[in-house]
């Protein structure tokens, strides 16, 4: 067994590390406050390669797997937390289309989504299909005369589907076959009939924008169908199960992030007559918050490394994700506690990412359903 991290991905944890605390922590409480998603930020996250994590080089990405990722997404949620999910998320498309894309799309598509700084979005939830992933209602009807699909149906809750140049979109193409006939098909933004509708105003992840996706009569090429007709369940279920490793990697960097503030406020904070680092219930806190923090770190390297040794996964995957998010609240509640009143103020960073913090219980499948999942797996069902 070996825990420590190639020279490469040494010097990536180097580079996220400073991008995050040059590039996203300082705007970081004006993005929340404003609730702009700072386009600009992407970019340069694209420049530096991290667009590219997964990706091969021959179509403008910079390799690697899903070790790397969570060094680079957990590196940018100890700054900035709506920054960590915009890549994470955006990172889907990539992948779903290196691994099921035909060579025509991955040539398309991919230098632009990695190299190109576009945005991606990856589009399953609808008002009806939340938690329920096979009660998906949006359908493709295909068009033999035009060799098209016609989409009508609208998504909700979209992470970057405003922004999205490229969205993934899981519709019915048969309809009568359940699950068996959801199909992934590839939607550019400004294609005819559809629309971005509501963005929502959000408890946290202020820094994301999150949006309604409208197909009205939407046409596109057949050849934007990603796999086979009815592969769409699968194709949504295994990009979510490594997606899951990288809102994991979000919930651990998060906590990192919450500890480091303590720390720093405990040596500084004079109360008593002394700091509050000598305080020992303070003490039992961070102790507790570092210990967590550590094992969820290592459920979720180790979902990483059973993904890229190309073993299944999805187990670990969810218990990664539901174990790393439920400490995210832990250690950002206890970090605002610490800080007592200042933590609760909105200008310490304290409050955002206890608001931050939360959304990783919900998205990429709430905790319930990661206990779904890992029950099943563990009963064998
Ligand atoms: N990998 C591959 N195939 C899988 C799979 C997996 N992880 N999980 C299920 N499947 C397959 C099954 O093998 C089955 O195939 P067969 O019919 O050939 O046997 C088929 O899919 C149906 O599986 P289930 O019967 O298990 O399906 P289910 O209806 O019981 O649902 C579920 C399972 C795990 C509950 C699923 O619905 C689920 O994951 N729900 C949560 C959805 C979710 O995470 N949504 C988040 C959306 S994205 C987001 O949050 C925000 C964003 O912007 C990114």
């Amino acid at each position: 067994m070996d825990f420590s991290l190639a020279r490469e991905q040494e010097l990536l944890k180097k580079m996220a590390a400073q991008f995050a605390e040059n590039e996203l922590e300082p705007v970081a409480a004006e993005i929340d406050e404003t609730h702009t998603f700072p386009m600009e930020n992407f970019q340069k996250m694209a420049k530096l390669g991290f667009t590219g994590i997964g990706v091969p080089k021959e179509y403008g990405g910079v390799g690697g797997g899903a070790v790397d990722e969570v060094i680079a997404v957990s590196e940018f949620a100890k700054k900035c937390m709506a920054s960590a999910a915009t890549l994470s998320i955006h990172l889907i498309t990539p992948h779903i289309l290196t691994q099921f894309g035909t060579e025509e799309q991955k040539e398309k598509y991919l230098p632009r989504l990695t190299k190109g700084g576009e945005v991606a979005a990856f589009a399953l939830t609808e008002p009806g299909a939340g938690s329920d992933a096979a009660g998906v209602q949006t359908k493709a009807v295909y068009d033999a005369e035009r060799d098209e699909y016609v989409l009508n149906g609208t998504k909700c809750f979209i992470t970057g589907g405003s922004r999205a140049s490229v969205i993934t979109v899981f519709a019915l193409t048969d309809p009568s076959k359940g699950t068996k006939g959801l199909s992934a098909i590839l939607v550019e933004a400004g294609t005819p009939g559809f629309t971005v509708g509501k963005i929502e105003n959000k408890m946290g992840l202020r820094g994301s924008e999150t949006a309604e996706l409208i197909f009205e009569d939407c046409r596109v090429p057949a050849s934007n169908l990603v796999g086979k007709p009815g592969q769409g369940f699968k194709i949504a279920m295994q990009a979510l199960d490594s997606a899951r490793i990288g809102t994991g990697a979000q919930g651990v960097g998060i906590a990192e992030g919450a500890i480091g503030l303590s720390v720093k406020y405990m040596k500084e904070r004079i109360q008593f007559g002394k700091p509050i680092a000598a305080l020992q219930g303070l003490q039992w806190y961070i102790a507790d918050m570092a210990t967590k923090t550590e094992a969820a770190k290592w459920l979720v390297y180790h979902a990483a490394y059973l993904h890229d040794s190309g073993k299944p996964f999805t187990m670990e995957a969810a218990m990664c994700k539901m174990n790393a998010a439920e400490n995210a609240r832990f250690a950002t509640n206890l970090a605002l506690q610490i800080h007592g009143g200042y933590g609760y103020m909105h200008d310490y960073p304290l409050e955002r990412m206890y608001r931050d913090a939360k959304i990783t219980e919900i998205y990429e499948g709430t905790s319930e359903i990661h206990k779904v999942v890992i029950s099943r797996a563990v009963l064998g069902k």
